[in-house]
This record gives C-alpha cells, structure tokens and sequence, in this order.
C-alpha cells in the first residue's frame, strides 16, 4: 500500500469521486508494469484517514490514491489470486501485491471465460443433448461463486466457479423459467477446463413461459391514473460536488465498488453549528445462503458485495420509472478489464418525498388542530447482481431520524422438479415444475458513528417486565434497562422482539439539556441470523451474519465485514477481528449491523418477485433537547 505522504494540494476534495481520466491513467500505469493480460475488476478510491478528513480544508495537500483489484490469469507461480494495485496519482507511484489470502472479486472476464470453457467442453455438451437441446446458441450459463465448496480436483489457488445453465427460447427470453437440472461444471480458470462435471440425471426443462414484458402479455390490467409530484419552488436540496445539504442533514455520497452507495460525514445542524452523527455508513458485505438440501443449491452463499461486486453492478436509472419527482442524478465511472471507463450515468438518485403526517396533535379545548407533515431526502441507488436486484435506500428525516431500507426484486433461483416430487419445506413451487429453494438476504451493514465526536459506547437496552413486589403488586410494571457493552465479546447480540431491545450509541462527554449523554438509537426491525449451522462453510465465510450486531473499535483496515477478498477465501473480517475483545467503551466505535430477510418463495414472486424490504432506523434518543421538527412551519389550511 502506498501513503498518503506524498501530496499535492488540491481544490478536488478528498472524497470526490473518480473521474474518467482519472481511472484511465492508473489503469495505465499498472499496465505498464503487469502487461496488457492485466483485466481490471474493480477500481475505488483509498479513502484518506479519518483523522486527515477531520483536519481537512479545502486548498490542503494531499494524495489522491486509487486501488485496482484485478486478474492476470494464468501466471507462472500459479498464485492466481489476482492483483492488488494500488497508484498514487499525484506522484505516479505504483505498489502492486498479489493477492495471498482468497482473491481477487469475480471479474467480467472470469464470467466471459468460464461461459466459453464450460460451452466448448465435450463432456457438457453431451449432457445437454441429452437433455434435449442440440443448440447451444440460447444456453444460458450463469457462473457461481465456488467459494466453500470448490471441488476437490481443482487444486487449491485455482481461479475456479460452478457454471450452471438455463435454456432460452431465444435471446429475449427469460432463461429462469427454464432450468437445466442436474448439471454443474466445475470450471477451473487456471487450468481453462472443466475439472469435473456434476451430472444428477435428467429431468424435464419446465416448458412455461416465463417472459414479463407487457408485449407478452394479450391483455394488460387498467393502469392507475396519472400522478405527478412536482415542486413548483424546486427541490429544496442543494448539490455542489458529490456534497448535498439538505433542511439541517449534510454529507457527502459515492459509490463504492464492494459497498455500493455509500455516505460520508453525515452531519445535522443545530443551533447555529454541526454535529457530526456519522463518519462513514454503507453495507459492508452481504450473504444469500441457500436452505436447499438439493446438490444444485445446497452450496450457493454468494456474498453479493465481496466475491461480486456489488457497486460495480449499479444500474443507470430512469426518471418516471426509477425514480418520481424532482430528482438529482449523480454519474458513477468504473473501471472497465482492458482498464478504460465505463460511465454509468444517473447512478445515484437524490429527491424529497412527502412521508405522510410528521407530528399532530388536535386541542378540543382550544379547538386548535396543528399538523406537520413529514418529508424525508431520498438517496438511492438499485443494483443488478446476476438473477437479483437490490435497492439500497438512505432516509432522512425532519426529525433527526434515519432509515436504511434494502429493496429485494428480480428472480428467485430455481430448480426444475418432475411431477409430484415436490419438497415444499426445502423449495415451494413457484410454476408447474419449477421450485425456488428457501433461502436468506443477510446484509451487514458498517456504521462508524461519531457523534458529537469520537468518544462513544455502546447500551444495549432491554425491557422486561418487572416481577411482583409491593410496588408492583399487579404485575403490570415494566421498565427499559441499559447495560453497557465493554468488549468486542460483549457485543455480538442478537435482536430479541420479545425485549423490545435496542441497541444505543452514546457520547458520555455530551449532556443534553437534560444532563444525560446524547445519543443515537439501532432500531432492528423484525429480523433472523443466519440459519446455517456453526463449523458450516457458509458460517466460516460469512461469519458476519451469525449476530445482528458486533461492535469493534475503529481501524481504517476494517472496511469489509467478510474481509477484503471473500471470493474463494476461507473466512476473515468481523469474527476473526473480534477474537482481539478489544475495549469498545468510551472510544472511537463501529456498529456492523446484519439484518435481512428469510425468503420462503411463493407463487406471487414468479416471474418477477414484488419488492421485499428490511432495514434498520436509527433514532435520536436525547441526542436533541426536544422534537426538533417542533418548530417546523405548518402549511395554511386549503378549503376542502
Ligand atoms: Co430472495
């Protein structure tokens, strides 16, 4: 890794975004030293520290530093793991590691690769054909992640996936609806083979058309009437950069490869100056284990963020479709293989949205009736990973609240199932002989929090019913009690609805008007860890999602909650880091927190699936000296 010594000053701040050119040229001076086998996967900026973007003004010197991830498969050393460069551009120094410990995200390169291995192998071909199909043009092959469970004749440090395959009628069909079952190729990259096929028997591709555009449909449903949402005034949001100010919120928002969209330095103002609430916040790494004992899903746990990419998967929106209102779009460049841009543009959606009734309160005596109504700053981004999408949106609220809701639509996985043979509490029908096997989104969410400051613990609080006593006679008392989280170790807890538990950050050198410390609150909503069991793969590597919560104390290391490279490794990050127990009271803390959703396919998910939501919300708990929307102006009364 390069520092940051080296430094030149600049009016672009720390955390604007990556330009085209900037890209282009550190892609070209690694190419200069690897060669042009070099293909680029990711590419992100080296966020400089927390204590340089604490101090930073503009006009300061510093270094602005980019970090390729990338493959140049087959190598002599059989270390295929990829490469790690990181370019200074400022001085054009160039530090390139190979990657030791799992590898490099799966690439674009990997996917064109392991599609032309595994469509040219003799073996796979006459597999197909016995499944009917001589064609090959309109198979559809989807390479997985073989992390875990890569199979035992490709050696280890192999670039390797499991491709498995789907029949379209043509190419706008939706290959989903027909499954190709039974059969896995174990591709491995290094070798440019297919190590081993998985063949468990044929069984009849489901004929059922599964295409969803409305020219497939003869008749469509009435549409709803027209809406529209405009603000006469224009929004009332401020853009300059990538920083956005909005009633009393300020931050900064780019798009990471691995955690998608991301905010920076989330501030709110109050009374004349800002108080910082968070550093950093972003999904850190995500998980879908599959519950399936079918040997065509009983392995897959792809972390969609880690081993995929997940930010380089950010769709491009479209107003009216996307997005209604009066919206700000922001560009997002990656990195393409070969190492020139790729321009996604309209990547990161900004507006307001009216949320409905803020306060409300109406006086019989006075025959007074205040109403507030609450609006919330929208940014989002939606993401397409393989069969799946995923929207990621951050709320923000009149009333210093703020929301992540994860949005989850696309096409379950499936599996093709002859008549009868049915096992609804493994994979529900979702067609006439398709199955999609249960399964869970667990996302572990990073947020490095700061408020008012650097100097904060953590509560978690519980309430419970209090037992019989003389002053609780009735047993009708109840109380919320806090107990501090001092270690790592203390901090791996899990969300208990029957406890109403919440989990609060405070900073004790920070009294409000009240004298008890500020603070912010975790609200989990109604959530589940992950089912499999401990010692498992898919624990090991995704560790993060054996608890909905883990704190640990700040290191600029600890970005990803899986570790740098999940793809092909065997378990890093959050449980590793935690076996330290280090202190997490009166400190510099970070709050991963895993939510999700447990998806038991139903028919109505077929053949696009409805959006599903989870989240989290975080709430002021005295953080403020009373509702701080109280003073909001309300609107004059129109004539019903
Ligand atoms: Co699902």
């Amino acid at each position: 890794m390069l520092e940051q010594d080296t430094a030149v000053a600049s009016d672009i701040h720390p955390l604007s975004p990556l330009t085209p050119n900037e890209i282009e040229a550190g892609a070209q001076l690694i190419k200069s030293q690897l060669g042009e086998k070099a293909a680029f996967c990711s590419v992100r900026l080296v966020e400089p520290a927390k204590s340089f973007l604490h101090s930073y003004a503009s006009g300061d010197k510093y270094a602005r530093i980019l970090r390729f991830d990338g493959t140049d498969y087959p190598t002599k050393d059989a270390l295929d793991g990829g490469f790690n460069a990181t370019v200074n551009l400022t001085t054009g120094e160039v530090a390139i590691d190979r990657i030791a410990n799992g590898q490099a995200p799966i690439g674009f390169v990997d996917y064109m690769t392991a599609v032309e291995i595994t469509k040219s192998d003799p073996g796979w071909q006459e597999a197909v054909r016995k499944r009917g199909i001589q064609d090959f043009t309109h198979v559809q092959l989807d390479p997985w992640p073989a992390g875990g469970y890569q199979h035992p004749s490709i050696p280890q440090g192999h670039r390797a996936n499991r491709a498995i395959a789907f029949h379209r009628e043509d190419g706008s069909d939706n290959g989903y609806a027909h499954p190709i079952q039974g059969l896995i190729a174990h591709v491995d990259l290094t070798e440019g083979k297919v190590a081993h096929l998985e063949d468990h028997g044929v069984v009849p591709i489901p004929t059922e058309s599964g295409r969803y555009t409305n020219q497939d449909f003869k008749q469509l449903r009435e549409a709803p009437k027209t809406i529209s949402i405009t603000q006469p005034d224009g929004p009332g949001f401020t853009v300059r950069g990538n920083a956005i100010k909005w009633q009393n919120w300020q931050f900064r928002v780019t798009v990471h490869p691995v955690h998608g969209l991301v905010l920076h330095q989330l501030g709110y103002e109050d009374q004349g100056s800002i108080r910082s609430v968070l550093h950093r916040a972003a999904l850190s790494d995500m998980v879908v284990p599959y519950g399936d004992t079918d040997p065509m899903h009983s392995w897959k746990h792809v972390l969609d963020a880690g081993e995929a990419s997940l930010g380089n998967c950010v769709n491009s929106l479209n107003r009216g479709c996307d997005c209604l209102g009066e919206i700000h779009y922001l560009d997002h460049v990656c990195v393409k293989p070969d190492g020139t841009a790729r321009l996604v543009e309209r990547a990161i959606c900004i507006h307001e949205e009216d949320y409905g009734v803020l306060w409300k309160h109406y006086n019989g005596h006075s025959k007074s009736d205040e109403v507030r109504r609450s609006r919330r700053l929208v940014v989002s981004t939606f993401h397409t990973v393989g069969n799946y999408e995923y929207g990621f949106y951050w709320y923000l609220y009149l009333d210093g609240t703020i929301q992540m809701e994860v949005k989850l639509t696309g096409i379950v996985g499936v599996s093709a199932i002859a008549d009868g043979e049915e096992r609804s509490e493994f994979a529900p029908l979702v067609a006439p002989n398709v199955a999609s096997p249960i399964h869970q989104h667990l996302f572990c969410f990073r947020l490095d929090f700061e408020l008012d400051g650097t100097m904060n613990s953590v509560y978690e609080v519980n309430t419970e019913a209090e037992p019989i006593s003389e002053v609780n006679p009735d047993g009708t008392a109840f109380a919320a009690r806090a107990t501090l989280l001092r270690t790592e170790s203390d901090a791996k807890r899990n969300a208990d609805t029957t406890k109403a538990r919440s989990w609060k950050v405070v900073n004790d050198q920070v009294k409000n008007r009240l004298g008890n410390s500020v603070g912010y609150r975790l609200s989990p909503h109604a959530i589940q860890t992950m089912f499999a069991r401990e010692g498992s793969q898919m624990a090991k590597r995704a560790g993060f999602a054996k608890h909905n919560l883990w704190v640990t104390p700040y290191d600029d290391s600890e970005l990803c909650a899986a570790g740098e490279y999940p793809h092909l490794g065997e378990g890093d990050g959050l449980p590793f880091w935690t076996e330290q127990d280090r202190n997490i009271e009166k400190t510099d803390i970070v709050l991963w927190h895993t939510c999700g959703v447990t998806h038991v396919p139903r028919p109505e998910d077929w053949p696009v699936m409805p959006v599903e939501y989870t989240g989290f919300t975080l709430h002021p708990v005295g953080f403020f000296d009373r509702n701080p929307a109280i003073n909001l102006p309300g609107h004059a009364k129109h004539q019903v």
